[in-house]
């Protein structure tokens, strides 16, 4: 007989009946007892409430009752009845209990308290099992599949682009480094240097930074296509949105300008967000209150306008700002924490670099919504973006979000051949190794543009975690690849 014949409590609460007999399976969350009636909060992940299982300790032996503790896994088979207490319309009256797997707990590190998330971390292989963990995982995996409906629905194709690679001319960050050599004793060329003559690839190899280049031939052939796989970046940056190995999207179009990109990448977002407000309710709703308890503990000025569902449905529901690098920088030296030298880096002139601090104060202070903002100076931008007729600008794009800010990246990216080598030469990008991206410039040349979503970034945004390392499984960063 078939071990799983069970019911996932969602499906229960959605369309289980009075009457039904019913086989459950899950973890137990709590337990209160007395002499005469066992209250179990049980659940199983399918959605965010537990299910109320009611025993009558006359009739289950004492000692599996005994080891119906928070965190052990059970199996319970009974009916469905209607429900005396307040909090749930149905519960179930336990016929047998069987214990699949016991939580001693004296050592069962999750207790039905409240842990902080700094201490949650450190029992990633647990925390799943909180409602917090769950709502956020519930909630990712909602929003990668409307990432692939999306895509799907508008006739985009999914590529799988290479995840060791041998170029690096991206220059998105630091790599790392891919290697079978023996680290003790490399072989060595003529000069003393490394040999990677030697090495798996015979040649120099790492961890993509990014599927755009490879995503580029594939647009030129199967006109709209998207990626979406694991990204690593070596960078040594601690902060609440990095991670050394995420996850990102990049669609790539054939036949889109810049304007066009802004377009799908506003009309995307919207989407997403929409598609995680209509599906994950139950999951918002707690999120919500988790972000409003956690706003309440903060000082006033660090508190935000607006609730979490607020939020995502005023994203929804209103156009971005779209505005230029050129506007932003006179928005921003005339602002009060510029002109009061409140930023870490003050605006002067013309050229700067835009740091998370003046993202957020465009997004956050003055325009109070998405900004999108276009045509960055090139020096501050990737080779591949198409120049401007100015000749000091390329047409890029940043979409910043409220809470998170740089949440995409992208451009129009240059066809012209003789313009993309000309800016490849100036910064040093040896042609060679690039002649298969160049060839898609010599033979049959379109305008084309794309965009690089990160996935963590739309899921803290979603779920309104403030650290990224909260909406991932099992997070890689500069010190820790526990798990
Ligand atoms: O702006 P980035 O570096 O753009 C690219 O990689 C382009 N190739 C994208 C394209 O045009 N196809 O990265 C894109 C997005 C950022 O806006 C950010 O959301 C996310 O990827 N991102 C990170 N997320 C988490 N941890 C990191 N270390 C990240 N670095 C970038
Ligand atoms: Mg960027």
């Amino acid at each position: 007989m078939a071990f799983n014949k069970r019911i996932k409590i969602k499906h229960l609460l959605d369309s289980g009946k009075v009457g039904e007999q019913v086989t459950l399976m899950g973890w137990v969350r709590t337990k209160r007892s007395n002499k005469n009636v066992a209250f179990i909060a049980l659940n199983d992940g399918s959605t965010i409430h537990n299910y109320q299982v009611v025993a009558d300790p006359n009739a289950i032996s004492e000692d599996i009752l005994k080891k119906v503790t928070t965190g052990a896994c059970i199996k319970v088979q009974g009916e469905i009845v209607a429900s005396q207490g307040s909090g749930q319309s149905t519960e179930l009256t336990v016929k047998t209990i069987e214990i699949l797997g016991e939580a001693d707990p004296e050592k069962y590190p999750l207790q039905p308290k409240k842990h902080s998330l700094e201490f949650l971390r450190e029992i990633a292989h647990l925390r799943m099992r909180t409602n917090t963990f769950g709502a956020v995982f519930r909630v990712r995996h909602a929003l990668a599949f409307a990432v692939h409906k999306y895509f799907n629905d508008k006739g985009f194709f999914y590529i799988h682009t290479p995840i060791i690679t041998a170029s690096d001319a991206e220059g998105a960050g630091e790599t790392f480094r891919v290697t079978t050599l023996d680290l003790k004793n490399p072989p060595l060329d003529e000069k003393g240097n490394i040999d990677y003559r030697e090495d798996f690839f015979e040649r120099e190899a790492n961890l993509t930074v990014s599927g755009q280049l490879e995503g580029e031939l594939a647009a030129m052939a199967l006109s709209e296509i998207y990626t979406f796989g694991p990204t690593f970046r070596a960078e040594n940056s601690n902060t609440t949105r990095h991670l050394a190995e995420f996850w990102m999207i990049e669609p790539e179009m054939a036949f889109y300008d810049a304007e066009d990109n802004q377009d799908l990448a506003e009309n995307f977002l919207q989407y997403v967000i929409s598609y995680a407000l209509e599906y994950c309710k139950d999951d918002l709703d707690f999120l919500d209150k988790r972000a409003a308890e956690e706003d309440a503990g903060k000082k006033a000025d660090q508190r935000s306008d607006m609730g979490l569902l607020e939020r995502l449905q005023f994203v929804t529901q209103n156009d971005f700002e779209r505005i230029t690098y050129t506007e932003a920088i006179d928005i921003l030296r005339n602002s009060k924490p510029n002109k009061k030298k409140k930023f870490n880096y003050l605006i002067e002139e013309w050229g700067a670099d835009l740091q998370s601090e003046h993202e957020r104060f465009l997004v956050e202070n003055h325009f109070k919504k998405p900004v999108i903002l276009t045509d960055y100076p090139k020096e501050i931008k990737s080779f591949y973006m198409k120049q401007n007729d100015d000749g000091k600008t390329v047409a890029a794009m940043d979409i910043l979000f409220p809470g998170i800010g740089e949440i995409v990246g992208g451009s129009q990216r240059e066809e012209r051949l003789d313009k993309l080598t000309q800016r490849m030469d100036e910064l040093d990008i040896p042609q060679e190794e690039m002649w298969w991206y160049l060839e898609t410039r010599k033979f049959g040349a379109t305008p084309h543009s794309g965009f690089g979503l990160g996935f963590e970034r739309l899921v803290q945004f979603v779920t309104g975690m403030g650290n990224i390392r909260d909406v991932i499984a099992f997070p890689r960063t500069p010190g820790n690849v526990e798990f």
